[in-house]
Order: C-alpha cells, then structure tokens, then sequence
C-alpha cells in the first residue's frame, strides 16, 4: 500500500444504472478501510472533471446507498472532454484539473462511452480505471454489467403482468423496452416474459412476418405479446429522436393497420430507475472492490470485467469503440425459437 494512503477520486458517465450507488460505495468503502484512502467524487461525470465540480467522499457518504438506483455523484453523456462542445478538444484541461486532485487513480463508472473516454485519457498518461456498467449489458469484453438484470427483471415483470389485460381484450400488447444498439434486456425480457414475438436491433425482422406468426396463432391463441426493443427497425419504422415510444408504437399501428386490435406500453427509463436488483448489488460490489486492488498494484489503462463468473481486468483499448451485440444464433436465441418465439424474420 502506498504510504499516507490512496488518493481516489470517483466519477459515473453516461445514462443511469441501477448498481451505480452500490459500486461506489465498494470503492469508498474498501478504499477507506482497507488504503486510508482519501475519496474525492467527480459531479456530473466528465462535465464536472472539467468544469471543476467534486467533493470530498467520507465513510458517511455512502452509508445506505447500496439499495438506491440512480448515483449519488449525479452522471452525464454531455461531458466527453474530447468533443465538449463549441469548446472541442478540453482534455488538456481534464488532466490539469486531475494532477491538480493529486489522484492516484480516477475510477470510472460508465459504459461503452464512457470507457472510450476513460481509454483516451489514459493514453496520455491519467491513472484512469473503468468499471463497466449499463442496462444494454453492451460492453466489450464483460460478459455482464450492473444494470442489466434489474433492467431485465423490470421488463420481464411487465411483460409477464400484460398478459392478463392482452387476453382479457384478446389483443396484441406490443411493450417496447430500452436497447438502441443492443437487444439483451429485450431478448432477456422476452424470453422471461414468455413473448411470442422478439424484434431486436440485431435481427432484421419484417411486420409481414410478425403477422403471420400472429396468425398462424391468432387459431388456437387469444392474444399475443410482441416485445420491441427501441433500437429494431423492421422494414420502413426508423426511431427519429431520443424520447422512447416511436418504435413500439409505429410497430402497434402497423398491427391496427393489419386488422389485430394493439396496444402499446413503453417501459422507456422505467428500466433504470427501479432500486438494483441483489444480483446488480453484488455484480456491482465485486466491480468496485476488484478495481480497487487494480489501483493499489498500479494497474492503469484497463476495466475490470467479468468472464465466465471470474474477475479479471481488460486493457481499456481492447474495449474502447466496440459494443457487444447479440448473436444473431446466440444460444438464447435458438433457445426461444424452440419455443415457438418470433423474431419477425422467419415462419
Ligand atoms: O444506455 C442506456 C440507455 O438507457 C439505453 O438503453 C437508452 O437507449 C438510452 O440510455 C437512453 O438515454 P437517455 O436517457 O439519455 O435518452
């Protein structure tokens, strides 16, 4: 251990996930007890590195949030130092202003972004760590991230509960979950919610196929349950702004259109704000005190990952500017097929 203790400071990027809380409170705590560490937590993520908005992290501070979705530290995915705004490049100020904290190491909290971030300033040299989080579970080079499951378990809740109100009207209930680039919450949910038809952004579907399979149904079947994740875009439906719902409902009134009375209900940030599941809390204390001993050995520049249930660390380059998307013959998608789910694409 270095002596006098481990300066740390905390910062969390990008969109809100639920563990977010419980992994600084891993670092804050572990620091403490373990490095006499001196915490400091960055506001706003990189917006506040540069605008020079922290404050100290005591032991007190994070007593009690290990349950709470959200972060503490506030989080932002305007503050890339690199692109910040009319301003452009302001990395050389985010790096005065962390030789200024005198930091041993910054943890970073985010997703793919925010690793991306993370990898270009240690590459000029910050003592950088990533600990990877995000609903999308669509970071490279871990196998899951906190968030995901809490997301995952709110959207199968959902899909599971509209089942009741689908077939006491026998309609279609289309539920539109979270997943621009990445369908896992909407593959998890649906398979979980026991939905008959899956669109993702991974598997190009079409609403002609969506219908046949709804009718081949419709014989024995009262009702169906079409999960869509924001991100899928079956032939001529474009999401055409950040808000939620564009998606799932122009998929719901191409089924109005196509005789089936439909209903959609978007669980947009619904996802991310429910309190993390016990699963996130735990993935997410693992993530905070693996990157701790990262920062006491003087391991820089990497993220700290799961690979098949075991904890390792990855160089962030490896996972800068890629995301992890769903197979399109992963075996969860085999695994629904064989129970009769659609992903709009096939009979
Ligand atoms: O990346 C996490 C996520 O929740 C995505 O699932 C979603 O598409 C996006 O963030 C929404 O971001 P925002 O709240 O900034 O619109």
């Amino acid at each position: 251990m270095k002596r006098g203790g481990l300066r740390l400071g905390v910062l969390t990027g990008g969109g809100d996930s639920p563990g977010l809380n419980a992994a600084i409170r891993a670092v804050v705590k572990k620091g403490i007890l373990q490095h006499r560490a001196q915490c400091v937590g960055i506001l706003d993520g990189f917006s506040g590195l540069i605008e020079r908005r922290w404050r100290p992290l005591m032991y007190e501070d994070v007593s009690g949030i290990l349950c709470r979705a959200g972060t503490i530290l506030g989080t932002s995915n305007k503050g890339n130092p690199f692109h910040f705004g009319e301003r452009g490049d302001v990395s050389a100020v985010a790096l005065r202003h962390l030789r200024h904290l005198k930091l041993d190491a910054l943890m970073c909290l985010g997703g793919d972004g925010t690793m991306a971030i993370a990898d270009g300033l240690a590459r000029r040299g910050a003592p950088v760590i990533g600990i990877p989080k995000t609903i999308d579970n669509d970071v490279a080079e871990t196998d899951i991230t906190f968030g995901f499951d809490t997301a995952a378990t709110v959207a199968a809740e959902a899909v599971s509960i509209l089942h009741a109100t689908a077939d006491a009207h026998r309609r279609i209930m289309v539920v539109e979950v979270m997943g621009r680039t990445a369908g896992w919450i909407g593959l998890h949910a649906g398979i979980a919610g026991g939905a008959d038809v899956i669109l993702l952004p991974e598997i190009p579907g079409s609403i002609a196929r969506v219908v046949d399979h709804i009718r081949s149904r419709v014989r024995d079947r009262r009702f169906s349950i079409v999960v869509v994740a924001e991100g899928a875009g079956p032939e001529g439906i474009q999401r055409r702004s950040l808000h939620p719902g564009i998606v799932g409902t122009a998929v719901a009134d191409r089924l109005e259109e196509a005789g089936f009375d439909s209903r959609v209900t978007v669980l947009g940030h619904l996802q991310r704000s429910a309190p993390p599941t016990p699963a996130d809390r735990v993935l997410a204390t693992r993530l905070g005190a693996a990157a701790l001993d990262l920062a006491a050995r003087g391991t820089f520049g990497h993220m700290v990952a799961i690979r098949k249930g075991r904890l390792v660390h990855v160089p962030l380059r490896r996972v800068s500017g890629r995301v992890k998307r769903v197979p399109r013959d992963h075996e969860l998608v085999r695994a629904a097929r064989a129970v009769g789910t659609s992903f709009g694409d096939g009979p």
